[in-house]
């Protein structure tokens, strides 16, 4: 069934708790709707979304607002160590993880409490806590909203890396995820070294699938605020990717800054530290600011617009830039 609704509230449909419109707004449950609905040809601004944990409207949106509510998971095939599982692209992400714990299947566990939906997950690659959702995606399969086909994705395909993917590249504003298929794994293989996650699990009796989901679900409720309680897109900002010249200057003047080597010889630094020190978490402001417990997180504190949020994030990065000399990027899709 594809449903069609005329100048239609975005506020349920993005955790920043933005109050802006689509003039159009479609929801489609199977590939066949979808495609039928296309076939009969669209032309417009068009933008497709999933949970709206990772996009700030800064307008309303004068097109067609897609989402997809296609659901259910089958298993695709297995053999003794691993299984392919294909899922609908309107799944909600933290409901595959969940499931995919009680059916004891790894992979998916460091992954656990990320607000948002499976589509999203390739569009993204959303990672936490040492794992990227892109490294356990065999196939995407999507629609082309130009001609209504129907495209697969190899996992190479996708080209991902740090929160990015051919979608956001090439690819860009041209496809409709349908399915994920992730390859996950009968015989689980922990990756516990980000943090104290290994400390959490072994509090919590060792590794298991359920102990590792509890351990970061409380790393996450400890540093990241709730959806529910506080809007906010999670991550703001990406961590920046300076060269290793660049990163040895700073650590030479900032001694405690974190610094993460990468393999391709460059350095990871942390945004969340960088705003920090530029004051941002005691800076108060009356509809937006930093969350008290990570500062790369942009808060709506209530009643804040989309250039409020907008406004406030190109002060902290400019504030960045003229303290360390590094630009931060934003992670959340700004749509105007
Ligand atoms: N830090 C500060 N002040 C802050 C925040 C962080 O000093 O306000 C320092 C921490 O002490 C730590 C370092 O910065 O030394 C890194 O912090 P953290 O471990 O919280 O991770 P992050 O790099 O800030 C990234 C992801 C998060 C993900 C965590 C855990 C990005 C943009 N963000 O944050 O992803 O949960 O790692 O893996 O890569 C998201 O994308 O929405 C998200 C929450």
């Amino acid at each position: 069934m594809t449903k069609i609704y005329k100048t239609h509230s975005l506020l349920p449909h993005n955790t920043f708790g933005i109050d802006a419109t689509a003039e159009n707004f479609v929801e489609f449950s199977s590939v066949d709707d979808i495609v039928a609905f296309l076939s009969k040809g669209f032309d417009g601004r068009s933008l497709v979304i999933g949970g709206g944990s990772n996009l700030l409207f800064v307008n309303d949106f004068d097109g067609t607002v897609f989402h997809s509510a296609i659901m259910g998971m089958e298993i695709v095939d297995e053999n003794e160590n691993d299984l392919l599982l294909r899922v609908g692209s309107g799944v909600n992400w933290d409901e595959l993880v969940a499931y995919t714990i009680e059916q004891g299947w790894g992979g998916l566990e460091n992954l656990s409490a990320i607000p948002g939906e499976v589509g999203a997950s390739a569009v993204q690659n959303v990672g936490a806590y040492g794992v990227e959702a892109g490294e356990l995606i065999a196939k995407v399969e999507t629609v082309r909203l130009d001609d209504a086909t129907c495209w697969e994705f190899t996992h190479d395909e996708c080209s991902f890396s740090y929160r990015h993917s051919i979608f956001k590249d090439t690819e860009k504003g041209k496809h409709i995820i349908t399915y994920v298929t992730y390859r996950l794994s009968k015989k689980p293989v922990f990756k516990l070294t980000y943090g104290n996650l290994s400390e959490k699990v072994e509090q919590l009796g060792g590794a298991t699938l359920a102990n590792v989901r509890r351990a970061v679900c409380e790393i996450r409720e400890a540093k990241l605020p709730s959806p529910e309680k506080i809007g906010s897109a999670g991550s703001f900002f990406m961590n920046p990717v300076v060269p290793v010249s660049v990163a040895e200057s700073l650590a030479k003047e900032y001694l405690s800054m974190p610094q993460y080597p990468l393999a391709c010889g460059d350095v990871k630094l942390s945004a969340g530290w960088l705003i920090e020190q530029c004051g941002w978490k005691d800076t108060p402001h009356e509809h937006v600011g930093v969350y008290k417990h990570q500062a790369l997180v942009v808060i709506n504190r209530g009643g804040a617009t989309g250039k409020n949020v907008l406004d406030f994030a190109e002060a902290v990065v400019a504030s960045v830039k003229e303290k360390f000399g590094v630009t931060l990027n934003m992670e959340v899709n700004v749509i105007d």
